[in-house]
């Protein structure tokens, strides 16, 4: 949520922060905001709406300068408009900030600056740190400090970090000292990209690539200190940090968007891809187990494990759930898949047998990040299914497996599901093997693992099918999503896509569920979109889609090639290629991914920017 860019070097600023913001925009599109030092003063432009806006508005009235940062919004205090934008100016234009995440005091602390005379113009949380900076400011320099020295600045911030209570990233420009950046974060992260006499930063590391594959990620409590030919880091609790320089593997090809006319299609379409990425060094046929070089946990200690956590938010909690099924089955381990958001504040009794795994593609998510760190806190081992190399749940993990489905754009998560629920059959492989899956029982789930990337090119071939049933029901104004087993998660997963991109009320449910509630829903206006491939309790489901046929509800089907008893009840019918059941979820959800697509496309939605939706949340 929010996104902050920052630019010091000989260059002109503008350039890499709006670039830099264009590749950001994910993480919020309410409005944003540039700020650039020129000729002793701080110029800023902002807007509300998507940056294309600003970068208009810059267009025609540009700025010119080799310092200045930039933020694109996600509103939390004070609704998107021009004034609540960031960057926001502290004092009388001494010291002008850009925020990610949430100060919680912040009423507080502008309640004590209004009465020192400081004046309010937004609504935002904001505001308040900009103003405690010039406040600082000031009180050094009735002590005597001289406000151009960079050490009067850096004591400014570190004594207005001292007031606040929440997260944040903030990259801060002062106007007596033009050539530098102050960074620090708490809760909400922060990379500085090292170049040639030159540094950027930035709230990942998507905006760096092609200036610089050389990064710098901040931990929490450090402040750094940025200018074109130094980089200092200072920790709150004690002094000088050596910069840790990493190599960025990613290249700028893998956030282009090709033939493709959205990132949400282009990112389904790589899931065969992407899939044979999550898979690829993890097969070991000789053992029939599954590889992974970032556990970090030796075998005595996985065996000693009795009890999985899975944790995580949104559509990567669904991947969760399909987990649980994939690891009780073959692994025969209680896992219990808990949100985040919940398991952060609740404390549920948990042995030191119990091993933790925060399921995210960002790395970032506020809530579990906080939950990852909870259980670490216990001493429970704390791993991480994560797509984005680098990111702070990645670091802070005790290990992890990386999902390698290269940079996921579109806010709908699509890939990255497929590929968790890849990773999972893998850890249900590894852990089931050494416990009581046998070396035949490996060997398939192997072979069968190794097919998926073929299914799903097969699977993808439903495209046309899709697109022309999204045309029958784009006006529908709510769905049910049923599935049993591990089709329920699919079930949940499908009705969220077709909500946060197409703004359709949807429910997913387990199929037989319904009878308790939403079966009420159903009329002639709602359909129902079955998940039925061929399973162990297949005649069940053909029940459950009986039960709504006689109450006349339309219905739509994702069933195997060639089913006919599902072609006779339901009114369309999806086919995919027919899998073992565990391995269902990786082909059902495409239709499905799919369908929310073309539904969204047809109801002129913006699919790969969903109103009031981020894809990285990193607030709580
Ligand atoms: C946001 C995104 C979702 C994502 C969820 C969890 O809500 O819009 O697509 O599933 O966050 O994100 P994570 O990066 O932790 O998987």
């Amino acid at each position: 949520m929010c996104g902050i860019v920052g630019y010091v070097g000989p260059k002109q600023a503008y350039d890499y922060l709006i670039e830099g913001l264009f590749r950001l925009e994910y993480r919020g599109y309410d409005s944003s905001g540039v700020a650039v030092h020129e000729d002793g003063l701080i110029q800023i432009r902002k807007k509300s709406g998507r940056v294309k806006q600003l970068a208009d508005l810059c267009e025609a009235d540009p700025l010119a300068g080799t310092t200045g940062i930039g933020h694109t919004r996600w509103a939390t205090h004070g609704p998107p408009s021009d004034v609540n934008s960031h960057p926001h100016t502290g004092g009388n234009g001494e010291v002008v900030l850009v925020h990610n995440g949430v100060i919680e005091n912040y009423g507080q602390l502008r309640d004590q600056l209004r009465e020192q005379g400081y004046v309010f113009r937004t609504a935002t949380d904001t505001e308040a740190i900009a103003h405690w900076v010039a406040y600082e400011l000031d009180e050094l320099v009735k002590l005597g400090a001289n406000p151009t020295d960079v050490a009067t600045c850096v004591t400014a911030v570190e004594k207005t970090l001292q007031q606040l209570k929440g997260t944040y990233g903030i990259a801060v420009l002062f106007r007596d000292v033009p050539d530098v950046i102050i960074v620090a974060r708490l809760g909400s992260p922060l990379v500085v990209g090292v170049g040639k006499g030159e540094h950027y930063v930035a709230s990942d590391a998507s905006p760096l690539v092609g200036h610089t594959d050389r990064v710098v990620y901040l931990n929490d409590h450090e402040l750094a200190i940025v200018s074109a030919d130094d980089l200092q880091i200072v920790h709150r609790d004690g002094g000088s940090q050596v910069p840790n320089v990493r190599v960025l593997e990613q290249k700028s090809e893998d956030t282009d968007l090709g033939e493709f006319e959205h990132y949400m299609l282009k990112e389904i379409f790589e899931q065969p891809q992407s899939i044979e990425n999550a898979l690829r060094g993890r097969l070991d046929d000789e053992e029939a187990t599954a590889r992974f070089g970032g556990l970090n946990l030796d075998p005595q200690t996985l065996r000693r494990i009795d009890r999985i956590v899975l944790t995580a938010c949104g559509t990567s909690w669904h991947a969760g759930l399909v987990g649980e099924y994939l690891l009780e089955e073959f692994a025969r381990i209680p896992v219990e898949v808990e949100y985040a958001s919940e398991l952060r504040y609740r404390n549920p009794p948990m042995s030191d047998r119990t091993m933790v795994f925060a399921i995210t593609q960002s790395g970032e998510t506020a809530d579990t990040l906080a939950a990852m760190r909870e259980c670490k806190r216990k001493g429970h081992p704390s791993l991480a299914i994560c797509n984005v190399v680098g990111s702070t749940i990645a670091r802070e993990a005790d290990g992890g497996i990386y999902l390698h489905a290269g940079p996921e754009v579109g806010v709908a998560s699509t890939k990255a599901f497929t590929s968790q629920v890849t990773v999972l059959t893998l850890l249900a492989l590894f852990l089931g093997r050494m416990r009581h899956l046998s070396y035949p029982a490996g060997k398939r789930i192997i072979s069968h693992l190794r097919e998926m990337p073929n299914k799903l090119r097969e699977t993808l071939e439903c495209h046309e099918a899709v697109k022309e049933l999204a045309q029958k029901y784009y006006q529908a104004e709510n769905f049910l999503y049923l599935g049993r087993l591990y089709n329920f998660p699919v079930a949940l997963e499908g009705a969220l896509k077709l909500k946060e991109i197409s703004y359709i009320h949807a429910e997913g449910y387990p199929a037989a569920e319904m009878k308790h509630g939403p079966i009420a829903l159903v009329d002639q206006d709602t359909p129902s979109v079955f998940v039925v491939p061929k399973c162990n309790i297949y005649p069940k489901v053909i029940s459950n889609m009986e039960e709504i046929k006689a109450r006349g509800g339309p219905i739509i089907a994702v069933a195997c090639h060639g089913d006919d008893r599902v072609a006779e009840l339901a009114d369309d019918v999806i086919y995919v290629p027919e899998v073992d059941e565990y391995l269902q979820p990786l082909v059902t959800s495409v239709p499905l991914q799919l369908l929310a697509y073309h539904v969204a496309l047809l109801r002129g939605c913006n699919v790969d920017r969903p109103r009031n939706l981020a894809k990285s949340v990193t607030v709580e």
